[in-house]
């Protein structure tokens, strides 16, 4: 049976694993497909660099067109990424009737309606599972497993580098710089690892997850995004002391009226919350559903093989849509229109840490600017801090609406009694938070 050709965009980290995982289980994949699949041609940057794995010089070349103009290419997998250059490629890729996989989670939350309407126009599919949570099949899980559910929340671990510096960082006491440098050189983070540490690339992943478990198009710009790079070993300390675990989580709601919240910050989680013994590199994506309940999907969200397991099965899921002659036709049409919620509408608990004059009447000036606020606390501590005269408060509330906490923590900034708001976390249960 004749072969499938693919073109790929790259052959760094994710490319090397595809081409290894295609050569090692050409066996299972011909069963899966019915064809053997070969690899015609690799962009890469520079032909002569070593590589990971061993590839004939001829299959490389410089000139994208190689790829995206020859007839003979079905399929193209992108993993080189990088934004407006790479969209270019991948449109003409669609335009060419070429269906496109891509791990690229940069474009596809900034760009992924454009190209799925030029995909479905040219009756293309355009996958692109690899690009949340890496080896995790989480897009499908939502799309096809939970199909027939409605998804009511998703909490997600999707940073890998972030998760492993927070675990060092809780588990071994370890400084924030070492523990980055040692996920730069352990692959997990970006060339440029700003958009790890400051929330970017989990809220990529989060518009990605949104809009597919809400069928809804949710935006990058809908993400309300905060990163690690201000959390402190005191944080984690105190967070323990009261029984939580710190983790970067991507959080996105519904409520009843469709009305959606998405948010990627610093959050506690009891400790037994399952996404709480999420360590170390791994990910992890909780998702809610009405009629299911709670489920979790847990794995490797970076790394060579495991993101190329993913790419790979896209490209098994492209094949059998050739056989059956349906390709184009799953891009998924968001069903309901875009509502976000309002600050009056999104509940959850507060972690808080104030440094305060320790002075007859600091404790009911504070508790004073909650209860107007009809704010109570679950959990409180205060210890004398080294300074003479100042003290160290640690609270959590009861649920607060983020109008309300907002506005408590502006009231608190003015109060003379407070020194310094020390930090501020989200604090998350399970379900409805
Ligand atoms: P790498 O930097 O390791 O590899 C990129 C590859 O693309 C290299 O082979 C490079 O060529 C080539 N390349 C980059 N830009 C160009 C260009 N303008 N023209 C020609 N070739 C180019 O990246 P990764 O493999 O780590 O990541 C690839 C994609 O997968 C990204 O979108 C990333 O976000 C995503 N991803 C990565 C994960 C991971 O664990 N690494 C996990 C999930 C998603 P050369 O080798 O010659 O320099
Ligand atoms: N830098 C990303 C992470 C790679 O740390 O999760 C996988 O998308």
């Amino acid at each position: 049976m004749k072969a499938i050709s693919i073109g790929m965009l790259g052959l760094g980290t994710v490319g090397s694993g595809v081409v290894t995982i295609i050569e090692n289980h050409q066996d299972k994949l011909m069963h899966q497909v019915g064809c053997p699949i070969k690899i015609k041609k690799i962009l890469v940057n520079n032909i002569n660099k070593p590589r990971a794995v061993e590839i004939p010089q001829e299959l490389l070349t410089t000139n994208a067109n190689e790829i995206l103009e020859d007839p003979e290419i079905d399929v193209v997998i992108e993993v080189m990424g990088g934004v407006d250059h790479t969209k270019g490629y991948l449109l003409k890729a669609l335009q060419q009737k070429k269906h496109v996989v891509t791990a690229n989670k940069d474009l596809m939350a900034v760009y992924g309606t454009e190209l799925h309407t030029v995909a479905a126009e040219n009756g293309c599919d355009l996958f692109y599972e690899a690009s949340v949570a890496g080896g995790i099949p989480i897009l499908r899980s939502l799309v096809d497993g939970l199909a027939s559910d409605r998804i009511l929340k998703m909490m997600g671990i999707v940073n890998g580098t972030t998760n492993f510096i927070l675990t060092k960082m809780t588990k071994q006491g370890a400084a924030y710089a070492e523990v980055l440098k040692e996920a730069q050189e352990l692959g997990f983070a970006e060339a440029d690892p700003t958009s790890d540490v400051g929330g970017l690339d989990a809220a990529r992943k989060m518009t990605i997850l949104a809009t597919l478990g809400f069928s809804m198009k949710v935006d990058l710009d809908d993400v309300k995004v905060q990163g690690i790079t201000q959390i402190t070993e005191d944080d984690l300390k105190y967070a323990k002391q009261l029984g939580y675990t710190m983790k970067l989580l991507g959080i996105a709601s519904r409520d009843e009226d469709d009305k959606v919240e998405v948010s990627v910050q610093p959050t506690l989680l009891p400790e037994n919350h399952p996404l709480a013994s999420v360590n170390d590199e791994y990910n992890a994506v909780y998702v809610f559903g009405d009629a299911v309940g709670e489920t979790m999907f847990y794995g490797p969200g970076a790394g060579s093989l495991p993101t190329a397991t993913s790419v790979v099965s896209d490209l098994v899921g492209v094949i059998k849509n050739m056989r059956l002659g349906v390709n184009g036709r799953s891009a998924v049409t968001p069903q309901y229109p875009k509502k976000l919620k309002s600050a009056d509408e999104i509940f959850s608990k507060y972690f808080l840490r104030l440094h305060v004059y320790d002075e007859v009447g600091t404790f009911a000036d504070i508790t004073g600017i909650f209860s107007k606020h009809k704010v109570s606390f679950e959990k409180i501590l205060q210890m004398p801090l080294k300074r003479k005269e100042t003290a160290e408060i640690v609270l959590v509330t009861h649920h607060a609406s983020l109008k309300d906490y907002e506005e408590i923590l502006n009231e608190l900034k003015d109060l003379p009694a407070v020194k310094e708001i020390k930090c501020s976390y989200r604090v998350e249960r399970g379900e409805r938070g």
